[in-house]
């Protein structure tokens, strides 16, 4: 019955997939964002015990079970988290792992859109001779919609998401990982030296490349024990490796059968901390400090968010002057281009994934009716981004969502699918040895620890959730809701109809 046969072609493009899938707006702009907005190295503590307490032990857990659910022909969180145990509440705890998918993808194509126009406008010189506020100005003027632009480029970028996935994986999403993940990262590193050797007093600058790094890096103790600290912290681990997410799950499960997991985890995993913590920490921050000091840019990224250094690069990269100015530009946001599309591809892939196994469809099918689900999904968040709905998306999907399914995903592979198989799945066809402690970790602290921010996030989750204010946002948090609820209706048919068929989920388990 199943359509998907799909599979990745080889290691190397396995690992830049899932590593593209990992590196992406995240590590460039939400990271530097996150971390002035809580302090600087106030923020690096908490990150790190974060990505090694939680992040690596759920980089395990969902390859793991991603391999797994794929053994018996399941490529989408539903059905694979519904092959570890018969329990009907699983498939519909999958649900969240194609709805953050979908959700995440209908405004971050929208971001990936502005990263295109901004390579345009800076090789065009569209930013040449402005001021600082004049670049704010052309930003706000793109997301108010005051020209065709933002939309028109908006729909070109759906339409090549749509056209690479619809040339399944290795033909597609492979291919793009290996020409983009490469030049990301050469792109990445000349602008990161750049960005570290910045010298006070040269082209206007106020501060070394060094201060601003100093700030990031200095450990600062003082507000170390804020929950709001940690929050962040977790919360940036989990959407920067894509965890809590169901797309890893989904990639995993095109892995043959006794091909390693275990290394390979491990490699994307911390490619994405290189591209984090050496490159995307070396760009935004010591260039955006040291040009305009750590006060100005704590200002704007409190209220600027992820379109920060969309307001703020052009203009500095201007103080280089003649054409370094214009390639550092076409550098910057085309590196931002490849990071977000390699990213919105792997947010595609679940929910495909889903229709070619459960209802037969094709992969060309199932491409396009995904590129037409997130025209429509993501368009509030074009037309109205500044009544807050891209925010509104943001704070769901990017945040509440994934901490929600991570918690459930852990518990089941920890404690009902147990952790001796577990970990007899995780070592299957494993090229490096998994330190036994590791064991320990999944089994009891990653749960606690995302238990423990689950129930620190609720006060602010009710707040969000009982603000009424703004109807454009209320809208669409129905809207989510709606999407979330057509999953589960999905996957309920799925369900009724493999039952109809006598497909069971695993061999071991009678539905
Ligand atoms: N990890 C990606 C980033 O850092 C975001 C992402 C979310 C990718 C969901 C895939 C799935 O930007």
């Amino acid at each position: 019955m199943s359509t998907n046969n799909d599979s990745w072609g080889s290691r190397i493009g396995l690992i830049l997939a899932m590593a593209g899938n990992a590196v992406g707006f995240g590590n460039f702009l939400r990271f530097p964002v996150k971390a002035m907005q809580n302090g600087g190295g106030a923020f690096t503590i908490p990150y790190l015990v974060c990505f090694l307490l939680m992040g690596i032990p759920l980089l395990y857990v969902e390859w793991a079970s991603g391999r797994f659910g794929g053994k018996h022909g399941h490529h989408s969180t539903p059905f694979i988290l519904g092959s570890m145990h018969a329990g009907r509440i699983w498939k519909y705890i999958g649900v969240f792992g194609i709805f953050t998918n979908l959700a995440v993808a209908a405004y971050y194509c929208y971001l990936e859109s502005w990263t295109l126009s901004w390579v345009w406008n800076s090789f065009s010189g569209v930013f040449s001779g402005k001021s600082q506020e004049e670049v704010t100005g052309v930003f706000k003027s793109y997301v108010s919609l005051d020209g065709p632009m933002a939309i028109i480029t908006w729909v070109i970028c759906l339409l090549l998401n749509t056209w690479i996935l619809s040339k399944g994986l290795s033909g597609g999403v492979e291919k793009v990982a290996k020409i983009g993940m490469p030049l990301l990262i050469l792109f990445g590193a000349i602008l990161a030296i750049k960005g570290v050797t910045l010298k006070a007093g040269e082209n206007g600058a106020l501060h070394d490349g060094t201060f601003g790094l100093n700030f990031l890096w200095n450990p600062d103790f003082s507000t170390i024990w804020s929950p709001k600290v940690w929050l962040a912290a977790a919360g940036q681990i989990f959407f920067t490796l894509s965890v809590g997410m169901g797309s890893i799950q989904c990639y995993a499960s095109y892995v043959k059968r006794k091909k390693d997991i275990a290394l390979n985890a491990m490699s994307a995993g911390w490619m994405n901390e290189f591209v984090e913590v050496v490159i995307g920490s070396c760009i935004l921050i010591p260039i955006g400090i040291g040009y305009l000091g750590i006060d100005k840019v704590v200002e704007m990224t409190k209220t600027g968010g992820l379109g920060f250094g969309f307001q703020t690069m052009p203009y500095l990269f201007q103080q280089w002057g003649g054409v370094f100015s214009i390639i550092a530009g076409v550098f910057f946001f085309g590196l931002l281009f490849f990071a977000g599309i390699t990213s919105s591809l792997a947010m595609c892939t679940p929910c495909m994934g889903f229709m070619q196994d459960e209802f037969g469809w094709s992969r060309q099918k199932a491409a396009w009716a995904f590129g037409a689900t997130i025209l429509i999904l993501g368009l509030p968040t074009v037309l109205y981004f500044n009544e807050g709905v891209f925010d509104e998306y943001d704070y769901w999907a990017g945040d509440v969502s994934l901490v929600i399914f991570a918690l459930f995903e852990i518990i089941l592979f920890a404690w009902v699918f147990g952790m001796k198989r577990g970990w007899d799945e995780m070592n299957e066809g494993a090229d490096i040895k998994i330190p036994s402690f590791m064991k320990l970790i999944i089994q009891f602290i990653s749960p606690l620890i995302i238990g423990f921010i689950f129930v620190m996030s609720l006060p602010d989750l009710w707040k969000n959730l009982s603000d009424f204010s703004s109807t454009p946002k209320v809208v669409a948090r129905l809207l989510l809701l709606a999407l979330w609820l057509a999953i589960a209706w999905l996957v309920r048919t799925a369900y009724y109809k493999r039952k109809r068929e006598g497909r069971y989920l695993n061999q071991e388990l009678k539905f």
